[in-house]
């Protein structure tokens, strides 16, 4: 029998989909899972082209030419330690496993120190798209040693997404680079989707507009600056009906955001590297605020607030909220693409922003129009440290920030959370003021501490005895 290419460990939607993909692109793939159904599934599907799947491991690695390259899509955490365990054995010098999952970027430099000891590679690769990217093309992002992407780089730049004749994959950098990039594509992800959930509140509660109106909101936005994925799928959310009661299925879903930890992961990241990502650490909270649906339902009862209405002329607090929403998501990737500038210093990844820009272009989630001046705005100026300092992201943001102002003051007047903006403005605001209060914060801690600080006006550290041997104040 003729030995399959590339191996899927996992027979669920994405490692089907990728499995599919790659057949697609002449590739002969074969397929693992412990689940007989899923092992029959994918031979019924995939019949016409040979692909075998098994339930056995070593029949399954059998199959494989060599080097063997085996890919897992199974949930992050134990499942890849427990893949891991099954197929190390069997394998040999040469032979690499590709982890496809959200794995946390600390456990593939783990993974890749226990498995490259044995002289397996091992290579952590985000892959973002969900089914449709997986089947049609994704967004992938490879990080470890350049012996494995050597392997893997011709599949993956056939499957992969394309915009503009090139492939939406590149060699991300050594260790957990790759799973690193993807984690932060997904806090990236958490502040655009709450800031497009903060618009439609202030859509539907405050201007009263039905899903009919935001349908047509959201794909005039489509076809704008806001050009994105996200925008677009929010666009079809608002036309789809339930058949079973005839309502909007969005108006029937409960309101309390779940997260398998990705965002998480970055907000704590960026407290590790002192990254200052408020925008994405918001979307976060609001996750967790929203799941407290029952306190939320008794507190409504009991805490006063303004009628949630915005007395506004809708067209132009729509107009306001089109620019609100265009520079929040310039400040939400100014604070992605910061953090991965710190981080790639901290874990000497030596990422290029303006790749990582490009290959976000296609098949990821946070796909967007802008990400193509962004990736220009990297590769004229790879150092920057913010993009907001480049100068035509800050002639954008500054055209529009009044416009994010009057959001928010609409917002707070009729009691309409919104976190999500109110933090990008207040980033904004903060990094382009050239004298913050942290001065008083400094003479504080100096005062109850005595943990020094220093001066403006002089080289040093320096100590104040504030109560000059007087008594604490009780
Ligand atoms: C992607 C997505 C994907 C993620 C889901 C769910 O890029 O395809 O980021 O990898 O797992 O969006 O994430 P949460 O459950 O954390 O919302």
């Amino acid at each position: 029998m003729t030995q399959a290419d590339f191996g899927f460990v996992g027979l669920g939607v994405m490692g089907h989909a990728l499995a599919q993909n790659m057949e697609r692109h002449g590739y002969l793939t074969a397929g693992f899972d412990l689940d007989p159904a899923k092992v029959a599934a994918f031979q019924a599907h995939n019949a016409a082209k040979n692909a075998p799947a098994f339930t056995d491991p070593q029949k399954f690695v059998a199959a494989l030419k060599r080097p063997r390259l085996v890919m897992l899509m199974v949930p992050a955490g134990r499942p890849v330690d427990a893949a891991i365990q099954t197929f190390r054995p069997l394998l040999e010098t040469g032979d690499l496993i590709i982890d496809g999952g959200n794995s946390h970027f600390l456990d593939t430099e783990r993974r890749q120190k226990e498995l490259e000891s044995g002289q397996i590679l091992f290579i952590g690769v985000g892959v973002s798209g969900g089914e449709q990217g997986g089947l049609w093309g994704p967004s992938l992002m490879p990080g470890g040693k350049s012996e494995a992407w050597d392997l893997i780089a011709s599949y993956y730049k056939a499957i992969a997404a394309h915009v503009d004749g090139q492939a939406c994959v590149t060699h991300i950098g050594p260790g957990g680079s790759g799973h690193y990039v993807k984690m932060v594509h997904n806090g990236i992800e958490y502040a655009e989707m709450q800031l497009i959930a903060e618009a439609y509140d202030l859509l539907h509660r405050g201007l009263g507009l039905s899903n009919a109106q935001l349908h047509r909101i959201f794909s005039e936005w489509n076809k704008g600056e806001l050009e994105s994925f996200l925008i677009e799928i929010a666009a079809d959310i608002f036309t789809r009906m339930d058949p079973e009661t005839g309502k909007a299925i969005v108006d029937l879903i409960l309101d309390e955001a779940q997260q398998k930890g990705t965002g998480k992961w970055t907000s704590q990241n960026a407290l590790d590297v002192g990254a200052s990502i408020p925008t994405i650490n918001t979307a976060v909270d609001a996750r967790l605020l929203s799941a407290l649906k029952d306190q939320r339902v008794d507190a409504s009862h009991l805490l006063k607030g303004p009628n949630p209405k915005i007395d506004l002329d809708p067209g132009q607090f729509t107009a306001w909220l089109e620019d609100a929403l265009y520079v929040a998501r310039i400040c939400a990737y100014a604070q992605g693409f910061a953090l991965m500038q710190m981080a790639s210093a901290e874990y000497a990844y030596n990422l290029n922003l303006s790749e990582i820009a490009r290959i976000w272009r296609g098949g990821c989630i946070i796909r967007a129009n802008v990400l193509g001046a962004v990736q220009q705005v990297y590769a004229l100026t790879p150092e920057l440290k913010n993009l907001l300092l480049a100068s035509n992201f800050a002639a954008e943001a500054n055209k529009r920030q009044e416009a994010l102002r009057q959001v928010i003051m609409a917002a707070v007047k009729a009691g309409i959370p919104v976190p999500a903006f109110s933090s990008a403005l207040a980033y904004f605001d903060a990094f382009r003021t050239a004298r913050l209060p942290a001065n008083l914060t400094q003479a504080q801690r100096d005062y109850f501490g005595a943990h020094t600080y220093r001066r403006l006006d002089r080289d040093g550290i320096f100590h104040t005895d504030w109560t000059e041997g007087k008594p604490p104040t009780s």
